[in-house]
């Protein structure tokens, strides 16, 4: 059983943390906590003592003396994979800068197991540089960083800030428990963001894709061991680690970017949200408010239509489809029409999931099965389709080798 040592700091989310212990419980974790004396004010030492059967480390003085063990450096060797849930902007600084004053930051300097840390904060304390400083010089240090989400925060405001899903922390400490690799030697082409046909030189038609889930499935599929080529649209987002991201802006671009790269990719997924339109004549000034302006459109290129055309027989297409509601007799008709191997199917009537939200729900739809995609985070979801794109990959050249 894999020994896991859980860091809990002084914020709002430590009580999410007690779910997080039953969490890697179930999946088979050894758990035994580390709290923060700001942590104290917010949970008790006995509820995890409870939940873990062991002693909760709250001070590095206690017990030092009377013990022949260094308890601290015990407890860092004994760990398989240190996760501070949730890491405070105040012990993110004290590990950035190698600060040590109690147990928790002096264990996290004696450990050589891998680090995983949940930050959780007000959404100004978040973006604060240092905060963000800090983080980058902790991601930099090779440890895994679950990002915090958006949404409603307990000091009343709305933004980034808020801890990751238990899932998604969960999976980030099994990942580096057990570094799956099954990607490895697979080249993946991601598309990702939404992309924007001009009309004139400030204007252009767009869509309210975030690129969120592109950037998850290529973030997830680097970490388990592929080659990962990202072929962005218009999105915030930050590039993914160890990926190559080629950057565009209309479809047209997209277009010709995937059929450059295509002859590289063992698994192509289409997650861009594509114009189906563009203007037919782009204004060459800025147009002005001169009365009524009608726009004429045309079709753009069908990048899944020449994906599927070019690609080798071997490499794996799976397109996105986002329909007003989860029909997947439509869905499998579009998979023939357009000769993909999968489609993963999006619901875009529901207003919490999907476009610019940090969770999604879907139906991965093939010629032969609909496996549902519950309600989660796009990391999950990320996660759960590279599981099915592989069980597909590992069928197809299973079926081309019978031939
Ligand atoms: C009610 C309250 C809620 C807080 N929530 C957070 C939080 O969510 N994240 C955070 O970084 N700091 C939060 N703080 C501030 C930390 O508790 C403070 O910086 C403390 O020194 C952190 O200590 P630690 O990092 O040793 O746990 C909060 C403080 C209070 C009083």
């Amino acid at each position: 059983m894999p020994n896991v040592l859980l860091g809990v700091c002084g914020g709002i989310a430590a009580y999410k943390s007690a779910e997080l212990v039953r969490e890697l419980q179930r999946n088979g974790a050894n758990v035994r906590v580390i709290m923060t004396r700001a942590a104290q004010e917010f949970i008790q030492p006995l509820t995890f003592a409870s939940l873990t059967g062991h002693k909760v480390f709250t001070d590095l003085w206690e017990s030092q003396a009377v013990s022949d063990t260094i308890e601290h450096i015990a407890q860092a060797q004994w760990a398989d994979v240190l996760v501070i849930a949730p890491a405070t902007a105040n012990t993110l600084a004290k590990l950035a800068h190698g600060l040590a004053d109690d147990f928790l930051s002096a264990a996290y300097l004696a450990t050589e197991a891998p680090v995983v840390l949940a930050p959780a904060m007000n959404v100004n304390m978040a973006s604060h540089p240092a905060t963000r400083a800090n983080l980058l010089a902790l991601e930099q240090r090779g440890h895994t960083v679950v990002a915090s989400e958006s949404g409603y925060l307990a000091c009343g405001m709305t933004g980034d800030g808020r801890l990751a899903d238990i899932e998604t922390i969960v999976r980030a400490v099994l990942d580096r428990l057990h570094p799956i690799g099954d990607l490895g030697g697979e080249t993946i082409l991601i598309t990702a963001g939404g992309t924007r046909e001009p009309i004139d030189p400030v204007r252009f038609l767009g869509n309210r894709s975030s690129g969120k889930m592109g950037y998850a499935l290529a973030a997830a599929a680097e970490r388990r061991g592929a080659r990962v080529i990202l072929v962005s649209a218009a999105t915030t987002l930050g590039p993914p680690r160890n990926c190559e991201v080629i950057s565009v802006n209309t479809a047209a671009e997209m277009h010709t970017a995937v059929l450059e790269r295509l002859s590289e990719a063992t698994i192509v997924i289409k997650a861009a949200a594509v114009a189906d339109f563009r203007v037919s004549q782009v204004a060459l000034t800025k147009l002005h408010r001169d009365g009524a302006l009608s726009l004429d459109l045309e079709p753009t290129e069908d990048i899944v239509r020449s994906v599927v055309d070019h690609r080798r027989p071997s490499t794996l297409v799976i397109a996105f489809a986002a329909e007003m509601g989860l029909d997947i007799v439509r869905a499998r008709e579009k998979l023939h029409r357009k000769g993909a191997d999968a489609i993963v199917l999006n619901d875009i009537t529901r207003p919490d999931l999907g476009f610019d939200s940090e969770r999604n729900a879907a139906v991965f739809v093939t010629g032969e099965t609909a496996v549902p995609l519950p309600e989660s985070s796009k990391d999950e979801i990320a996660a759960r389709i590279l599981d099915q794109a592989m069980a597909l990959r590992t069928h197809q050249l299973a079926a081309l080798q019978l031939r």
